[in-house]
């Protein structure tokens, strides 16, 4: 096969604040004969992520930094174009963490094959794939019961969509908060939400008391922030939270002082727990197979916002920040 040119985008320097476009560069690279037990993935699909500004800081975490000069990484989702692993065949689809390139070259150990039943095969970066089975894993983190109130912030976004319509499927009260009406919408006419509302519009902790006068009893979050410290105040006794994540905070060049009624948690005797997706791996089979069966049943629906070319994904990155994306941001590369 002759020679393949890819397109990358490396991390340039490191953001400082809210990261800007100079911070990365798009670049080129001839990749070379693949060698023995090697397989040559196109990428379809690549995912862009919040968590992803964590990785760009230097500094320890749960994943180590991003190198500067080097592409980034992230889930990605393409097709085989040459193997030479009996593992793998050409046409074959395949998930990996080799996102922000056109091609890559891996070990079969580092692709997990997917089924091309499943159209559009993006589904895999979000409602059947890493955010989808964060919100699984979060809501199976507590106990969280039917005929529970559970209130999800960032609710419209990738992980919080999917978070409520399984919420609903568990037969709880469901609410969310977002950042436009027209995300207000989505959550109600087409994931099922019992209540939606626009942080923007007013303090959230007395929207979510017009919501719930009677308080929630599960809180998933999604952002941090004044979000959380709503849920502390609206959380009845044994209440409990999901901290899935903290978007409010990742530009924070300094960050902000906690939730100042933090004491809920023992005067309420909160429950709070930490989650890492991917602490749940051993269990991806059975999140597979649940979240699988209710989509082809209908049952959950996948909604993403597409944005097209490797030219335009750190604009759709970017774009995380500003709330431009209902359901899961994906960008299309081929
Ligand atoms: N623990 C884990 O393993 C794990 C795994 C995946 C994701 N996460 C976390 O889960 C959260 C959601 O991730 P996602 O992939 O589903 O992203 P997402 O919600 O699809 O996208 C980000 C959304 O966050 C909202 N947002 C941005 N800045 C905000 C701010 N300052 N205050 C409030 N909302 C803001 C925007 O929606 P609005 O229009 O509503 O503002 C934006 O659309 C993130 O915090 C992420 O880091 C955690």
């Amino acid at each position: 096969m002759s020679k393949i040119s890819s397109q990358e985008i490396r991390l340039a320097t490191r953001p400082q604040g809210m990261p800007i476009p100079a911070n990365f560069t798009l670049a080129r690279r001839e990749l070379e004969p693949l060698p023995d037990r090697q397989v040559r993935v196109r990428n379809l699909f690549m995912s862009v992520d919040p968590y992803m500004r964590g990785r760009m800081n230097d500094g320890p975490s749960y994943v180590p930094p991003f190198a500067l000069g080097q592409p980034l990484e992230g889930g990605a989702v393409g097709e085989v174009v040459e193997s030479r692993a009996p593992e793998f065949k050409p046409g074959d689809a395949v998930v990996s963490n080799f996102g922000w390139r056109e091609y890559f070259t891996a070990a079969p150990k580092d692709l997990h094959p997917v089924s091309r039943e499943i159209q559009p095969l993006s589904a895999y970066l979000g409602v059947l794939g890493m955010t989808g089975m964060t919100a699984w894993a979060g809501l199976n983190l507590v106990t969280v019961k039917a005929g529970e109130v559970i209130y999800i912030s960032g609710a419209a976004g990738a992980v919080g969509n999917v978070a409520g319509q399984l919420a609903k499927l568990r037969g709880c009260r469901v609410i969310g908060s977002t950042g436009s009406m027209a995300k207000v919408r989505f959550l109600r006419e087409e994931c099922g939400f019992d209540v939606a509302f626009d942080y923007k519009t007013g303090p959230v902790l007395e929207q979510l008391k017009l919501e719930a006068p009677d308080g929630i009893d599960v809180y998933f979050d999604n952002v941090g922030g004044e979000a959380l410290e709503a849920a502390l105040s609206a959380l009845r006794v044994h209440g409990r939270i999901i901290a899935c994540g903290g978007i409010s905070g990742y530009n924070e060049a300094k960050p902000r002082p906690g939730p100042t009624n933090l004491f809920n948690i023992t005067t309420k005797r909160l429950t709070m727990k930490g989650m890492i997706v991917s602490d749940s791996l051993d269990r991806q089979g059975e999140f597979e197979k649940e979240a699988g069966g209710y989509f082809r049943a209908g049952k959950l629906k996948n909604k993403e916002t597409v944005v097209e070319g490797i030219g335009q994904a750190v604009g759709a990155f970017l774009g995380l920040f500003a709330g431009k994306n209902i359901g899961k941001m994906v960008v299309k590369l081929a």
